[in-house]
């Protein structure tokens, strides 16, 4: 009897436990990523994959190489094939608005991951604030080198995110442009936030001007990576700070080597896990009442939640990304 008990029971167990994933594993989310190798996004990726076992949820990725046309049918794919929620990380945040109509005839909410998604009925967005992105950058240099010559290297144009920071970038550092102490030698947009096109550039500039450069503000550690490469080719100049965003484990082992002054980490735990539950709550038809802030994308007051950007430097990796288990000891400080 005691035999047949040992062995019912846990098959009793079994039961349960995958009858109940049975019951909620019909949550299936669209996840349409901008592009892909070399770039943050298979991360969050990954990150949304973790958050969606919480729910027992499927989810469907496109990746879309850059190409704005690209992710308009890959979006048309997902939605054919049956998601519930919709979030997209935009090429273009103005052509994705046909991704936003798309999505709204097949009754399909829509979440804008990181990046806004203009002239659209956007249901919801979620980022981190770019004017405190930009306000660590422009702090951090002005400690450092609060005269001198800098240099602002912004993302893809068609990025909502990289015209937030250059505005900031540029009123924050107004009153040292009126003041004489600081010379902006070069300022511009890096299409498809690309480290090639960084590269490029950065080097024309080094090449055209015979001053002397003491900062390169760029937005995105990929950027940084491709103005690092021009710079070491000019050993005559020597910046004194260069920085980046996203916390890409190149970026925090540049940091070590004092290659890299500042990176900004915006926490992809906390922004998938947020991402995953406000799409939980959409398809369930719950109310939401995450949304922290307001953000006008040209066409309504577009309901978001905002989180906080961190400064990581030299000094902060293990308080900051090791902390958060974005990354072990190892990763950052092993071979
Ligand atoms: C931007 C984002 C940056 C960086 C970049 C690279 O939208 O704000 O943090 O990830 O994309 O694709």
């Amino acid at each position: 009897m005691r035999s047949t008990l040992r062995i019912l029971i846990p098959i009793f167990t079994l039961t349960l436990f995958f009858g109940c994933n049975t019951v909620n594993s019909d949550l299936t989310i669209g996840f349409l990523m901008p592009d892909g190798e070399g770039s943050r996004w298979p991360t969050d990726l990954e990150y949304m994959q973790e958050a969606a076992e919480k729910y027992d949820a499927t989810v469907i990725s496109k990746n879309a190489n850059t190409d704005e046309n690209l992710q308009i049918k890959q979006a048309t794919e997902v939605l054919e094939a049956g998601v519930d929620v919709l979030v997209v990380v935009s090429v273009n945040a103005n052509t994705a608005a046909a991704i936003v109509r798309e999505a709204h005839n097949y009754n399909v909410p829509v979440i804008a991951y990181d990046r806004l998604i203009k002239n659209s009925d956007l249901d919801y967005y979620i980022t981190f604030e770019g004017a405190q992105i930009a306000k660590l950058m422009v702090d951090h240099a002005i400690e450092k080198v609060p005269r001198g010559n800098y240099v602002m290297l912004w993302g893809d144009p068609g990025d909502v995110n990289a015209i937030s920071i250059m505005n900031a970038q540029n009123e924050f550092l107004e009153p040292h442009i009126n003041s004489g102490n600081i010379n902006i030698v070069y300022k511009g947009f890096v299409d498809s936030w690309s480290a090639e096109n960084a590269y490029h550039t950065m080097t024309r500039v080094l090449t055209m001007t015979d001053q002397k450069i003491d900062v390169v503000l760029t937005s995105y550690d990929g950027l940084a990576r491709g103005a690092l490469q021009a710079i070491n080719e000019h050993p005559n100049q020597d910046i004194k700070v260069l920085t980046g965003q996203d916390a890409e484990i190149e970026a925090l082992k540049a940091l070590l080597n004092d290659e890299l002054s500042l990176t900004v980490y915006k926490s992809i735990k906390t922004i998938s896990g947020s991402a995953m539950d406000l799409a939980a709550k959409l398809a369930k038809g719950e109310k939401i009442t995450e949304a922290n802030a307001t953000i006008n994308n040209g066409r309504k007051e577009v309901p978001s939640i905002m989180l906080q950007p961190q400064p990581v430097d030299k000094n902060s990796i293990r308080s900051t990304v090791i902390a958060d288990g974005y990354y072990t000891e190892e990763q950052v400080f092993g071979e």
